[in-house]
């Protein structure tokens, strides 16, 4: 086999319907459907090649030596499809704040299935791009697609993959980020939702009513119902932090500059400006706006957290390899 180096870029997602808690940990299966943004602004490009010459995989992620252990696990995945016994070079870059709860695993995971596939000979279709992306990291399967995306939660590892949603017409939806911490989390979006699943009394409920989030969300986004679409959105996030907090032992991934943040929105809510927050498994919060009022909300975070904090965001592409 020639040793062909494949590079591919996958933009990160931003969950308005979240993904918190597997079925089955092996295959990634989820207890929810989801539904995300993928955004234009936070990608990780990777480059594969598969070498006869490597007596062992090789991990360089942002030009530093990585642990590979979890990216040698997902290219067994991809050897075993292609029926190839090869050890690979994996070199990635992240365009988005490593572990910052700005969900560099999604984007990771799209990027590696992609390029890894192809290095390794194989032609996916999008579908069995995505759920193998998923095997890598969950969230990562709804970002082998651009703009709004469910992950259907399916029974096993067949019918568990993401598809493509329609964006209306003049639904402008973006997102405004806050960098309230850039450091490596406490822990990990896998380790926090296996305690909760494991632990948190509030669990059943959590299922029931994500259901019924994305039901609802869906139906706002056919009537380009904004309001009720940053309500559910946002209701859905404070749920999946309450989890969390009723978990034991029970955790948190706020800190005092994302409840500032948040109680900023709240009162820009209050003036009339249509926004709303979400928060994935850190600190950071996400605000949802449409791009008609970008410069009001960047404008008030940037003056109360510095304009180096504050990240504008658009729906982004599909995975492609470059
Ligand atoms: P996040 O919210 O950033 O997705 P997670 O806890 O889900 O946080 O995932 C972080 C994990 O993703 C870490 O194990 C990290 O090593 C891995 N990761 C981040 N970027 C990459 C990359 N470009 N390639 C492979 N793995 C990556
Ligand atoms: C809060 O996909 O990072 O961002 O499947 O264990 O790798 P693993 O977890 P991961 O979890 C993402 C959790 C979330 C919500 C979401 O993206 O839906
Ligand atoms: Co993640």
């Amino acid at each position: 086999m020639n040793a062909t180096t494949y590079t591919a870029r996958a933009h990160t997602n931003i969950a308005l319907i979240k993904y918190w808690g597997k079925k089955d940990e092996e295959l990634i299966l989820p207890m929810n459907n989801s539904l995300s943004l993928t955004l234009d602004r936070f990608y990780t490009e990777t480059s594969v090649t598969f070498d006869e010459q490597l007596k062992d995989d090789l991990f360089l992620l942002d030009g530093s030596r990585e642990n590979g252990n979890k990216v040698s696990k997902f290219l067994d995945i991809v050897r075993k499809k292609a029926e190839i016994n090869i050890k690979a070079k994996v070199i990635s870059q992240n365009h988005v704040p490593s572990t910052a709860g700005l969900a560099s695993s999604a984007s990771a995971y799209a990027a590696l299935a992609l390029a890894a596939s192809k290095a390794a000979g194989l032609s996916l279709d999008k579908k069995e791009l995505s759920r193998l992306a998923r095997r890598g990291s969950g969230s990562a399967c709804r970002s082998i697609y651009g703009g709004l995306v469910e992950w259907q939660k399916g029974t096993d590892d067949q019918t568990s993959f993401a598809y493509p949603l329609e964006m209306p017409n003049n639904f402008e939806i973006t997102m405004v980020a806050l960098v309230v911490n850039a450091d490596y989390k406490k822990i990990s979006s896998r380790a926090g939702m296996k305690r909760v699943v494991e632990t948190s009394p509030y669990y059943p409920a959590w299922v029931q009513t994500a259901a019924k989030d994305l039901k609802n969300i869906k139906q706002a986004i056919v009537e380009r119902d904004f309001e009720t679409f940053g309500e559910i959105a946002e209701e859905n996030a404070m749920k999946m932090h309450a989890l969390n907090m009723s978990a034991h032992p029970h955790f948190n991934y706020l800190e005092p500059n994302s409840i500032k943040a948040m109680q900023i929105v709240e009162k820009l809510r209050l003036e009339g400006v249509s926004c709303y927050y979400t928060l994935d498994a850190g600190p950071n919060v996400k605000v949802i706006c449409l791009k008609r009022d970008v410069k009001v909300i960047a404008g008030t975070l940037s003056d109360s957290f510095g304009q180096e904090k504050v990240l504008v965001a658009g729906p982004g592409p599909a995975a492609h390899l470059i």
